[in-house]
């Protein structure tokens, strides 16, 4: 048994993490028991931030750390490795003619592979992972087969299904991975993240930012609230505008902040700086802060 507590703490510490305790023990078990871990939630929960920083401790001894961002066009290849046409002309089918991608790295040299997004991976894509991920075994035709090194493993990020643009994970990849979800965190917790994302120490405007960005999340007349991003770059503007009293530059800089963060639902009479608008006023009204 590892000391989950002290290790918690350590990681939350050495990367700067607020909070995120029991999904950090959750993710520290499933690694101590070499299990492959998916982690789900929103944009902006802390997906990317958490899997760098489990990727990093856990490597940070001979430290490899692989990453692959995926898109619609990421290929096998991409991700395997291939044959460079003029080597394989001069040198043939070996090693020195074959230019290896992330996955065979990771395997090979031990480390973590990092897939950020792996629901926007194609399908073919995706089956190139499934023997790596459960048997720690690769086939690279005419050159080796590949078995992974004692200290491979995978950390993934994805968007929940719900999300626009976003594809389903297939069945037999997500089978591979233990799952871990990412809530929105506590507004004291968002309140510190603000701070130190932003670089500001007044309890006024990261407070009011909180607020403006948990409104957006409870309004009815809004699909998709805003991310702790929206909240860290409104406290961020308004910092750097100077005048964090006037009512009017609250509104200026939330509409900038968070007019592409949010997404309206369907047939309101209200624009969205409307609605940005009324919740930057209601939240500066009711806050005993003005
Ligand atoms: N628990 C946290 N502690 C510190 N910073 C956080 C935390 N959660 C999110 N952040 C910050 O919020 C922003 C978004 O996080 P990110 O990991 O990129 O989200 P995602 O990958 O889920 O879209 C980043 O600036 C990140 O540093
Ligand atoms: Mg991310």
């Amino acid at each position: 048994m590892v000391d989950m507590t002290s290790l918690v703490s350590e990681i939350q510490e050495k990367f700067k993490i607020i909070g995120r305790t029991e999904e950090l023990k959750q993710i520290a078990l499933a690694h101590s028991v070499g299990k492959n871990i998916l982690l789900e939630g929103n944009v902006g929960v802390g997906k990317t931030i958490l899997a760098k920083a489990i990727a990093e401790y856990y490597g940070s001894n001979n430290f490899n750390f692989f990453r692959v961002d995926c898109s619609e066009e990421l290929l096998p290849h991409n991700l395997v490795g291939y044959f460079e046409p003029p080597l394989v002309i001069a040198k043939g089918y070996n090693e020195d003619s074959y230019k290896y991608g992330p996955l065979a790295l990771a395997m090979l040299n031990g480390g973590c592979l990092f897939i950020n997004e792996i629901n926007r991976m194609p399908e073919n894509t995706q089956n190139s992972l499934l023997t790596a991920l459960d048997e720690g075994i690769l086939e690279i035709p005419k050159l080796e087969t590949i078995k992974a090194h004692n200290d491979f493993f995978v950390i993934a990020t994805q968007n929940p299904a719900a999300h626009v643009g976003v594809t389903v994970l297939g069945e037999a990849l997500k089978d591979r991975f233990i799952w871990i979800n990412l809530e929105y965190q506590t507004p004291e917790e968002e309140i510190s993240i603000i701070k130190q994302e932003a670089n500001i120490n007044s309890d006024r405007i990261s407070t009011i930012s909180q607020l403006v960005i948990q409104a957006t999340r409870d309004s009815t007349s809004i699909r998709r609230g805003s991310s702790i991003r929206g909240g860290i770059d409104l406290a961020t503007l308004i910092d750097q505008y100077g005048n964090s009293r006037s009512t009017k530059n609250w509104v200026e800089v939330a509409v900038m902040a968070l007019y592409n963060k949010i997404e309206l639902e369907d047939g309101l009479t209200q624009s969205k700086k409307e609605i940005i608008t009324n919740i930057v006023l209601a939240v500066l009204n009711k806050t005993d802060f003005q």
